[in-house]
């Protein structure tokens, strides 16, 4: 069959129609909304590179979930900035560390809200790498006993769910081993597995204080040309125990999401991270770009590359436009 017998126009021409046969949507559930705590702060304060971001304080923050509670997004993922760093990441596994309190008081404060805590290190080392150093280099080992520390203090402050940003090897096993042996065997693990070394973190680590004061993180994130490497990273993941996937950033690797969902078929969502925030946000302050019309269409393209959940800096803005299952 062929044209002129053939128009897929006609499908376009009536809007009633083109909803009835739109194949995605990205809907309120789907959307994790990331927050930043602060300890010692007071007032929250914007992140420059990201604007409409907000470094919370710990009191301010609960204000924060409490609205985007009631705007209809489920989910929260929390990082800390500590008062102090030091060389050991303390302050990451204090039961009394910024997150820990945080998550604490968020469980009273919202018991609707799905809390998940970022497990890594750089926010917390005085040098802002992921993982502990020894003469330049980043240690793998050694590291895995801190993120497991973590993880636990996390575990107990009462955390829905777990998620190792920090790509070092073996994580998730030690990670899975620590929580099963506290009596913490069904706590979901969600592993960003496959995180590259993107230029679009920037933003992030202006925000979370966290940048490497000396060389970057391609010895242990992904390098950007690989895609079977992807396949690799998630298979070892599963193996040791994640019951989640990430896919990180999410802008321009839909080709890898798209891969990880076709072959191991598990929970697996994206991080539109800050870089892709900045760049939507800058464009659009200029009128170069409609801000609404761009994040619905970039974030339903993730949803066409498959994802099962988007981690986005948008989630409350998305909810507050109500623009959503509306196209
Ligand atoms: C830290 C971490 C990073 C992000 C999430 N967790 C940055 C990094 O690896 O330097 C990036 C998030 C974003 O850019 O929005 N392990
Ligand atoms: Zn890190």
């Amino acid at each position: 069959m062929k044209y002129p017998q053939v128009r897929l126009r006609r499908l376009r021409e009536n809007p009633k129609l083109r909803r009835l046969l739109g194949e995605h949507r990205l809907h309120l559930k789907d959307l994790v909304q990331p927050l930043f705590v602060k300890e010692g702060l007071t007032d929250p304060l914007e992140i420059p590179s990201m604007p409409g971001q907000f470094q919370f304080s710990e009191k301010t923050v609960l204000e924060e979930a409490k609205k985007i509670e009631s705007l209809g997004v489920s989910s929260v993922i929390l990082f800390g900035i500590p008062a102090k760093k030091d060389m050991k990441g303390r302050e990451a596994f204090s039961k009394r560390g910024v997150i820990q309190r945080t998550v604490q008081s968020l469980k009273k404060k919202c018991p609707n809200l799905l809390i998940i805590t970022d497990v890594c290190l750089c926010e917390y080392l005085s040098h802002g790498h992921c993982g502990h150093i020894h003469q330049g280099k980043v240690l793998n080992d050694p590291t895995l006993k801190t993120l497991a520390r973590i993880a636990l203090s996390h575990a107990n402050a009462g955390a829905d769910v777990i998620a190792p940003s920090d790509m070092m090897d073996g994580r998730v096993a030690a990670i899975r081993e620590v929580l099963d042996k506290n009596n913490f065997k069904h706590l979901p693990i969600l592993s960003y597995a496959v995180k590259y070394a993107s230029s679009l973190y920037a933003p992030f680590r202006e925000a979370a204080e966290s940048a490497p004061s000396f060389g970057d993180r391609s010895s242990y994130q992904m390098n950007p040309a690989n895609a079977k490497e992807a396949m690799r990273e998630a298979l070892t993941d599963l193996e040791e125990g994640a019951d989640l996937l990430l896919v990180k950033p999410a802008l321009g690797y839909g080709d890898i999401l798209h891969q990880i969902k076709e072959r191991f078929s598990c929970p697996t969502g994206c991080f539109s991270v800050s870089g892709e925030y900045s760049m939507i946000k800058a464009a659009s302050a200029r009128r170069w770009l409609d801000e609404k019309k761009v994040v619905t269409e970039t974030h339903l393209s993730m949803k066409r590359a498959g994802a099962d959940f988007i981690v986005t800096y948008w989630a409350s803005d998305l909810a507050r436009w109500k623009i959503l299952d509306q196209k």
